[in-house]
């Protein structure tokens, strides 16, 4: 690791040679000031990790010197050295971000374990924020949001298999996130540096599909008037992610069932066979098994490609993720690019976990978009959502949780999770006045404050930092 620099500023010679002799019998590099104008242009010169400062120095105080420290180099750690009960100083000095202060006569060893504590500090913030870098790379993709146990399931498979070249087969129904999973397949592979291609079978009839995935050379065929690379080719190193696989017509398939054996191909009009180093993802909606049955799916092509099978359950089978879901999409949504995100009803949050969801996840995040819409960044309610009027048990007010029927556990505890969570949010963006917080949720002040002790939320959000 590269020596730290640690600059030691006080107008006192002998306590700067004093601090001296100890931080660089430790190791450490060190620098030296004895005006506060001194220490700003030094820390511009030389970047220090750690400056130590005395509050009181002639031309500019410590004070001064650490906010213009500050803005100049928000990354330097700072300690600031004050006499023995000058508490005022102390305290403006945390408040302009110094990193401790500490009270003179000190002892050795005091200083010692401070600036130990100060880079410790600054080396694991550096890992978080490498780390942060890694993961930001790593999942380029929206994030996947859903802890039910069947989310889980997923995760556990995406994180197994990932890693390996093996060809995956994603089922499920439309807008259960299928390509999100893919994405995440590739974004947490040993590929992830290379291209992720997509294309979709569904969109392009048989020719042009195989002009597509193949490339062609000029004149091949009508319509060819160049030559064109394929999309294999093009996830050389990387994945080709072939979405509504169960659309493809029997003669592409026998061509692909050859670039999955072979790993190679010809692009059409040519017999010069090229090499890919592929991983092959598919997805589709259909029913497969029943192709093959049908005789218009490939069944060697099926066996070849479900070699690993991960399968999205469709949302009514997962409501425990709806609320996870609103709340992420209330921010993807957000009524304008600064707005914060919307907030929305008790009534409206139930009626959403209520609702079927034929069209999954997809169908949701649609329905939750349009009502941040009409809500123009005010509360979502019921209203502004595209059921019809009393579809939904529209119970009394207030009590609404004694209406639900059946197994309502989970139910019941997404529902208060997301209720707790709302008024959090409300308590913090009104900073703890309540009853802005109770006009921001469209809720009765005296509901708020029912809920409030029903949740604990006393305190909240505390003051100060
Ligand atoms: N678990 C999830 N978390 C967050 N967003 C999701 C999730 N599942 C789906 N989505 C979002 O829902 C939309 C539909 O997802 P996606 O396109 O992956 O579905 P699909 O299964 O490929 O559907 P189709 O079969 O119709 O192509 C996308 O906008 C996606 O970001
Ligand atoms: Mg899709």
């Amino acid at each position: 690791m590269a020596q730290k620099v640690i600059l030691v500023a006080d107008d006192d010679a002998s306590i700067r040679s004093l601090l001296k002799q100890l931080l660089a019998d430790e190791g450490f590099a060190v620098v030296e000031a004895s005006t506060g104008v001194e220490v700003v242009e030094k820390v511009k010169e030389s970047s220090p990790d750690l400056v130590i400062m005395d509050v009181r120095m002639p031309e500019l105080d410590g004070i001064e010197a650490l906010s213009r420290v500050k803005a100049t180099n928000p990354k330097t750690a700072v300690l600031i050295m004050t006499a023995f009960g000058s508490s005022n100083a102390a305290i403006r000095a945390m408040e302009l971000g110094a990193f401790d202060y500490i009270t003179k006569p000190f002892e050795l060893d005091k200083i010692s374990h401070t600036v130990k504590r100060v880079f410790d500090y600054q080396d694991l913030t550096a890992e978080v924020e490498v780390l942060r870098d890694e993961i930001s790379t790593l999942v380029q993709t929206e994030r996947i949001v859903g802890n039910s146990p069947a989310m889980q399931e997923v995760y556990k498979t995406i994180g197994k298999v990932a890693k390996a070249d093996a060809t995956v087969l994603i089922t499920g129904e439309s807008g259960t996130g299928k390509e999100l999973v893919a994405e995440a397949l590739h974004f947490n592979s040993n590929r992830r540096s290379g291209p992720l291609v997509k294309v979709s079978c569904a969109a392009l009839p048989e020719t042009l599909l195989e002009a597509e995935l193949f490339g062609h050379e000029k004149g091949s065929f009508t319509g060819a008037m160049t030559q064109r690379r394929g999309r294999f080719e093009m996830a050389d190193k990387g994945t080709i992610f072939l979405d509504e696989i169960g659309e493809m017509t029997v003669a592409t398939q026998t061509k692909l069932l050859r670039v999955l054996q072979e790993r190679k191909l010809e692009r059409i009009g040519s017999n010069l066979p090229i090499k890919v180093d592929i991983r092959i993802v598919c997805a589709t909606n259909k029913d497969l098994q029943k192709s093959v049955e049908q005789q218009k799916f490939r069944d060697d092509l099926y066996y070849r490609l479900n070699v690993i099978n991960i399968h999205m359950p469709p949302l009514r089978d997962r409501k425990e993720d709806i609320p996870s879901l609103v709340e992420h999409f209330l921010a993807k949504h957000r009524y304008s690019a600064t707005a914060q995100p919307a907030a929305i009803s008790e009534e409206a949050i139930r009626r959403l976990i209520e609702y079927n969801w034929p069209g999954n996840v997809r169908e949701l995040e649609n329905v939750v978009e349009r009502a941040v819409v009409l809500s123009r960044g005010q509360i979502i309610t019921s209203r502004e959502l595209p059921f019809g009027e009393h579809e939904a048990g529209e119970g009394e007010e207030g009590d609404g949780g004694d209406e639900v029927k059946g197994d309502s556990s989970f139910f019941k505890k997404s529902v208060a999770q997301f209720e707790k969570d709302l008024i959090m949010k409300a308590l913090r963006d009104a900073n703890g006045n309540r009853s802005k917080a109770a006009e921001m949720l469209g809720i009765y002040r005296r509901l708020l404050y029912a809920k409030i002790k029903e949740y604990g939320l006393e305190g909240y959000p505390p003051k100060g930092r």
